[in-house]
């Protein structure tokens, strides 16, 4: 058979027939039909097609132990949230993506504990429970807890500047499924901007933003562990995530609170803020 625009898909996928992993035979021959039929529909010239390799490959030396822009690209293209979105789990709170600043391990921290080591900012109480489908509480469930700070960094993206560990804590629920802490409110942050993917949101008219969120892991026994964030009501780039990461179900308010007992209860100075919410796991079973 002749390789021509007509033929080529079909030449392809046929080379691929004899994979022995059914799965793998299957993801390559989706692949290629689509790959292909991109390719036919943009019809690319040969210096189109030669920057197209040199942008992966700037991508792909742009990654080191501690950045991933492949995951980044994959972020700006909505292909992460995609990915989330169909292994969702019914009934549970809603998953989105893990991001790349979960790169340390959370400081195992006490309940009530603080995260803001800095302590410059209004302090935020979050609180709520960590709940199975039915709405019984998971006890000893595991809630791993990181965010930037009130100017919109991670500790990793300024050692020196804020102590190791700031904005992060790994908590246990009590007997109650219950978990509080303190923080303070992050801020919304510009996705790293300064290799290709930041060239390709310039190139392309696309501001960097995320809006302001708090991340968390949660893990129980019999449960799925859910990636997620908590984001804040009324901050800016809500409705146009960098990542497309924002799901309505996920939107809490922050509310601010002047209540003298409750900031004595909770370890905190008048005003603060308070966040609460339920954290909803599916049982492993359900999937
Ligand atoms: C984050 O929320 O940490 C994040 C997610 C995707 C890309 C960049 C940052
Ligand atoms: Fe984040």
């Amino acid at each position: 058979m002749d390789f021509n625009e007509h033929t080529a898909a079909q030449a392809v996928q046929d080379s691929f027939r004899n994979t022995p992993d059914a799965r793998l035979r299957d993801l390559l021959d989706a692949l290629t039909r689509h790959l292909h039929a991109f390719v036919r529909e943009t019809k690319p010239s040969i210096k189109e097609w030669e920057e197209a390799i040199g942008f992966l490959t700037a991508v792909g030396q742009a990654c080191t132990d501690t950045r991933q822009e492949f995951v980044l690209l994959s972020d700006v293209l909505g292909v992460s949230m995609l990915v989330e979105t169909l292994n969702e789990h019914e009934g549970g709170t809603e998953s989105t993506v893990l991001g790349p600043f979960h790169m340390v391990e959370s400081p195992q921290r006490a309940l009530g504990d603080t995260i803001d080591l800095v302590g410059e900012a209004e302090p935020c109480v979050v609180s709520g429970r960590v709940l199975d489908t039915d709405g019984a509480p998971l006890p000893n469930a595991e809630v791993d807890v990181w965010q930037c700070d009130e100017n919109g960094f991670y500790d990793v993206q300024r050692p020196g500047v804020q102590p190791a560990g700031n904005g992060r804590g790994l908590f246990h629920t009590d007997t109650e499924g219950r978990f509080n802490f303190r923080t303070v409110i992050p801020s919304h942050y510009p996705i790293p901007t300064d290799g290709p993917i930041g060239r390709l949101l310039e190139a392309t008219g696309r501001h960097p933003y995320r809006p302001a969120h708090i991340h968390f892991i949660v893990r129980a026994d019999g449960h799925t562990p859910l990636t997620t964030h908590v984001f804040v009501a009324g901050s800016p780039y809500l409705d146009s995530d960098a990542v497309f990461a924002v799901k309505q179900s996920l939107i809490v308010d922050f509310t601010e609170s002047n209540d003298k007992e409750a900031a004595s209860r909770n370890n905190v100075q008048a005003p603060f803020r308070h966040a609460e919410f339920d954290l909803v796991l599916s049982r492993e079973a359900d999937r």
